[in-house]
């Protein structure tokens, strides 16, 4: 069974998170969504309402679990015994950081992988950055965001 770790923020999770999660389950058996936990960083959607959002963002894609870890990623690969780390990429933009964490990633644990999946060209502005000023304003995230995620998003309003 073919496992890989889909690793981020998801600081909320975007329609663009869930299109890629959706492709790699039709390639990989179980697709391992592993949030960040990082104690330096406040997001702005604790860890619980994080999980929550992507286990509603993602219940209808058979094999994929969450997760979080926090500290060093192929520390996280190597206790869920796996060995290939997912990443989208938007554009040309995306990818020096992607290569620069790829190749840390791989010096840290030469066995492991990075497989890149292109984000489709309607999801390629979009940002959990840009998401969350949209937020500060009340604004429609409908193209963005995941109609379930905006709900739990503006609850109450
Ligand atoms: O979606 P993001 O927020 O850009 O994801 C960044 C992530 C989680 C992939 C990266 O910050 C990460 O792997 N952090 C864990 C710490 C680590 O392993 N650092 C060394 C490689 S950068």
């Amino acid at each position: 069974m073919q496992t890989c770790i889909f690793p981020g923020s998801f600081d909320p999770i975007t329609k663009g998170h869930v299109d890629i999660i959706e492709r790699a389950a039709r390639i990989f058996s179980r697709v391992i969504v592993a949030i960040l936990c990082n104690s330096e960083k406040t997001p702005c959607f604790d860890l619980v309402t994080r999980r929550r959002m992507i286990e509603t963002a993602t219940a209808h894609i058979p094999g994929v679990v969450v997760q979080d870890f926090e500290g060093l990623l192929v520390d996280f690969l190597r206790q869920s015994d796996c060995r290939v780390v997912l990443r989208g990429v938007r554009g040309a933009q995306d990818l020096p950081y992607e290569q620069q964490i790829g190749a840390v990633n791989q010096h840290l644990m030469p066995e492991m992988e990075t497989v890149v999946l292109m984000s489709k060209p309607e999801y390629s502005i979009i940002s959990s950055t840009l998401i969350r000023e949209l937020i500060g304003y009340k604004a429609d995230l409908s193209l963005y965001v995941p109609q379930p995620v905006i709900d739990m998003i503006y609850v109450g309003e």
